[in-house]
């Protein structure tokens, strides 16, 4: 008899079948019986992760399959009591999103308040909490920031990317944050587009050489402790719209859409990666958040795609051109392939809305459960049901020495050098006379440009760093003389070099395009006119997100070095003005 009720209690939780203790120590058998049906089978972490999603699922409502599926802002979480009754899935820091006072304590308390409220749900699920750490912890004052993607495709040096990957994860992982909306594997097509400093560049080749930053993100596994979610983004086709126009059409062969840039998803999605997020562009006048065919099919069917599919911002809202979302909005984007909806603010409606949506058979349940199971199946995996906090020792090692030397390695073999005449380059660090000017040279801000501390960037002592010309002061040996004005006054024909730090400043998306032309902005232009009068020999330093057209005043400059945008490390960019190509750890 006892054995009998053991076996049930037993069968119940699966301990007795594989010898786990029902209990420790095997208490009286009916402790076993009370315990095996208080302890349900999918906390159990030692169960398969599948098992544990179908013992989940199996007792989920339909309004928290629903709330599973909503990504809100967290600025949309007026009531934090709310994410325990709506059971909300995730949450996310748009790009402006930041906890004040802002600094990792304050991002690590946020989510741990957010996630408690999480565990306090019926089912205890925890949420998942996204955030676009695109070059480093960018949104976290004094993280480290690495050079935007368009550097990182000039390094062309994969393990260095896995290496930027792996600190930028444990710098995320150390605010409690477990999902990395990065990397873009985008292919910019035409430079016009705002968003050109976000791809590794042109072609496919390198978004997909340099997608083992998605490996170094993920980690061995997902549940270690600096390990997060990569998201491959935007799919599909978003670098390669009319014009560069953000968010704008792209009209061109499938066979084309296949060969640039459908191929770096393809093998991030070999890579493992976890997530992906839609374009808000349209493929041949189909919107990406709408399309089944390259959803469903290709994704899903095609590339064997098992994570999660996330919309981006609002942008389910887009697909009729209308703001707000319709009933007709929200069925063809789910139906479509739709997983986790980022709906910031009106969630809440969106909720009711899929939910009468699935009462009236246009959203199948077989849909929502396959969300779901592809939501919960990451959420095991991330082990958050085991460790849902923030692991504090990491927080630590946000804006490490280490991590910011890597991040001045990046910079070193992100800088391309376009011309050098004369040998004006390297610069002599002893009995020199340097002149440097330019609104980039002594700006933290502008040298790392959009997404950082902010959505759109911004100039100006944004952040903790190094400039570029504070570079260049701590390269140089006491018997040289190191001047610094930003617009160029103040130059003679004393000094035997001109270092201009020009370019752009910062923007983000589609305040970034630049429809109208690539020139350079007229402060520069004035700046240029200064030192080229003197008759010095002119470097240029550009620091910009993409190639802009210089083409006219090349002739009147001694040396042009790409910068593009190189994060809080710019003394990166002034080892490589002096020559100064050994790593900062010693080995080249
Ligand atoms: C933005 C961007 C996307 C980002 C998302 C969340 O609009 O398009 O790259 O991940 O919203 O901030």
């Amino acid at each position: 008899m006892r054995l009998r009720t053991r076996i049930v209690a037993g069968l119940l939780t699966g301990a007795l079948a594989i010898g786990h203790p029902a209990s420790p120590g095997g208490g009286p058998v009916e402790g076993v019986a009370a315990q095996a049906s208080a302890r349900p089978a999918y906390l159990d972490a030692w169960r398969p992760v599948p098992q544990r999603v179908r013992d989940l699922m199996g007792r989920m409502r339909l309004d928290e399959k629903l709330g599973q599926m909503i990504q809100a802002e967290r600025l949309g979480i007026t009531d934090p009591a709310d994410i325990t009754t709506y059971g909300v899935g995730s949450l996310l820091s748009g790009g402006s999103s930041q906890p004040t006072p802002n600094n990792p304590q304050t991002w690590a308390d946020m989510y741990d308040g957010f996630q408690r409220q999480a565990l306090a749900s019926r089912l205890g699920i925890p949420l998942i909490y996204g955030v676009d750490a695109v070059h480093g912890h960018n949104g976290v004052y004094g993280a480290t920031v690495f050079p935007h993607n368009i550097g990182l495709g000039a390094t062309r040096n994969p393990r260095l990317a896995e290496r930027i990957g792996a600190v930028t994860a444990t710098e995320v992982a150390g605010t409690g944050i477990d999902w990395n909306f990065a990397p873009c594997l985008c292919v910019a097509r035409n430079d016009r587009w705002g968003r050109t400093y976000e791809s590794f560049g042109e072609v496919p080749q390198l978004a997909s050489s340099l997608s083992t930053i998605v490996t170094g993100m993920q980690g061995r596994r997902l549940s270690d402790p600096a390990s997060v979610l990569a998201t491959a983004k935007h799919y599909v086709g978003d670098g390669g719209t009319l014009d560069g126009k953000d968010q704008g059409e792209t009209n061109i062969s499938e066979a084309e859409l296949r060969a640039i840039h459908l191929a770096p998803f393809r093998t991030a999605i070999r890579k493992g990666v976890g997530s992906v997020m839609i374009s808000y562009s349209s493929f041949n006048g189909v919107k990406l958040h709408a399309n089944s065919y390259l959803i469903n099919d290709v994704l899903k069917g095609e590339l064997g795609f098992t994570g999660i599919v996330v919309s981006d911002y609002n942008g389910i809202d887009k697909i009729d051109g209308q703001p707000g979302f319709t009933p007709a909005e929200v069925t063809a984007s789910i139906n479509a392939g739709m997983d986790m909806v980022m709906v910031p603010f009106a969630w809440k409606a969106f909720i009711d809305t899929m939910r009468t949506e699935v009462q009236a058979g246009r959203i199948a349940m077989s849909r929502i459960d396959d969300a779901n199971r592809r939501i919960l199946t990451k959420k095991f995996e991330l082990g958050l049901f085991e460790k849902p906090f923030t692991d504090r020792r990491l927080t630590a090692t946000i804006g490490s020495k280490p991590h910011r030397e890597l991040a001045r390695q990046a910079v070193r073999e992100s800088q391309v050098l376009l011309k050098n005449s004369g040998g004006v380059l390297p610069l002599a660090k002893k009995n020199n006379r340097i002149f440097v000017a330019g609104k980039n040279a002594d700006d933290i801000g502008n040298q790392s440009g959009g997404w950082t501390v902010g959505w759109q960037g911004a100039s100006g002592p944004t952040t903790i760093g190094t400039t570029i010309l504070q570079g260049i002061r701590q390269a140089a040996r006491p018997s040289s003389t190191v001047a610094y004005s930003k617009d160029g006054n103040g130059i003679d024909s004393s000094y035997d070099v001109a270092v201009a730090v020009i370019g752009e400043t910062p923007y983000a998306e589609g305040r970034g395009d630049r429809p109208q032309g690539m020139g350079l902005d007229q402060a520069d232009l004035d700046t240029l006119a200064r030192l080229e009068a003197s008759g010095v020999p002119v470097v240029v330093v550009l620091v910009s997100g993409r190639p802009l057209d210089i083409a006219a005043h090349l002739p009147k400059w001694a040396g042009l070095v790409a910068a593009w945008l190189p994060g809080t490390e710019g003394h990166g960019v002034a080892d490589v003005l002096f020559g100064d190509t050994t790593r900062p750890d010693g080995c080249r």
